[in-house]
């Protein structure tokens, strides 16, 4: 069984730099430090990090003292403000993508466009665009949805970072019919992008795919998604210990990839787990006196020797 990564996998840009500023924080500040939710969405980072002392605060009212990390998601004005109110340090670890997409949105509400949004309106970082879009933006994840829109004077278009390229085209396509003048600002990272693009080519070249993430992560949950379109058997996984030896019985070839908050040490985990399936498989397949490679194998209850 031959095991490959994708080329673009694990921690992004956006969200190793959240858990860099975190961790620096955790050794600078004597203070408590809070995040405000889940820094990432990767269970097993939020629990390294609380052994560090940087602990979860669900929202701002929870926070009377102390450093607040504001998540690669960002959050809206108000939070900064009543931050600020309490006297909080305060350490933006706003993704710059996520912050590129709640100023345009800003501008745009301010230039008096109707803003529209493409994406999930229950995601964090949606909510935190919305937040700066002006008094009455628009959420929509589909062309449907676009199609059920009135005509507008004017619209401005932003996305949440991790939105479908094809997607955000098609749903572009409707929004054209909708109005008189329409602003665009593609606000779609492309780290997104090229973990979806290589995962979809690898799950193309092999017999399973093993997806690594949070089960509460939703480009990680798309990942396993793209990856099961192809057709191929995909097991999303958040850490080595569930994988199970019998997914990859007959398979010669085995895919790895990772969402964008998934450590490098729980990636290599999983990947050297998989080699030592794949060295015991091949043991337990071992018969005395079968030759490898010139030598003859001796099989004595769970130890193998090979005769040279
Ligand atoms: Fe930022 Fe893109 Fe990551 S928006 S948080 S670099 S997926």
């Amino acid at each position: 069984m031959k095991i490959q990564l994708a080329e673009h996998m694990g921690f992004c840009f956006g969200v190793k730099r959240a858990i860099d500023l975190a961790q620096e924080n955790a050794n600078d500040h004597t203070g408590k430090i809070y995040t405000l939710g889940p820094l990432i969405h990767n269970p097993q980072v939020v629990s390294r990090l609380s052994r560090q002392g940087i602990a979860v605060a669900e929202n701002i009212d929870a926070i009377n003292q102390g450093t607040v990390i504001i998540r690669s998601h960002g959050v809206g004005p108000e939070v900064y403000r009543r931050a600020e109110a309490k006297g909080l340090t305060i350490v933006d670890a706003t993704c710059p993508h996520v912050k590129k997409a709640q100023q345009a949105a800003a501008r745009l509400a301010a230039s008096g466009y109707q803003v529209i949004i493409l994406g999930d309106a229950d995601h964090p970082e949606v909510k935190s665009i919305i937040a700066w879009a002006g008094s009455d933006p628009i959420v929509i994840g589909s062309e449907e949805q676009a199609a059920e829109l009135p005509v507008f004077p004017k619209l401005g278009v932003v996305a949440q970072t991790t939105f479908s390229i094809e997607l955000f085209d098609c749903i572009l396509a409707v929004l054209q019919t909708k109005c008189q003048e329409i602003q665009i600002d593609r606000t779609i990272c492309t780290a997104t992008d090229m973990r979806q693009q290589t995962a979809r080519k690898l799950a193309g070249q092999v017999d399973v795919m093993v997806v690594v993430g949070g089960k509460n992560s939703a480009n990680t949950t798309h990942l396993a998604d793209l990856c099961r379109q192809t057709g191929v058997k995909t097991y999303h996984i958040e850490t080595a210990s569930e994988l199970k030896q019998h997914w990859f019985e007959g398979a010669r070839q085995v895919g790895i990839t990772a969402g964008a908050s998934t450590p490098q040490w729980i990636i290599e985990e999983v990947y050297t787990t998989m080699q030592q399936m794949e060295q015991d498989d091949r043991l337990k397949r071992l018969e005395p006196g079968m030759l490898i490679q010139g030598t003859v194998v001796d099989v004595r209850q769970d130890e193998v020797f090979v005769d040279v």
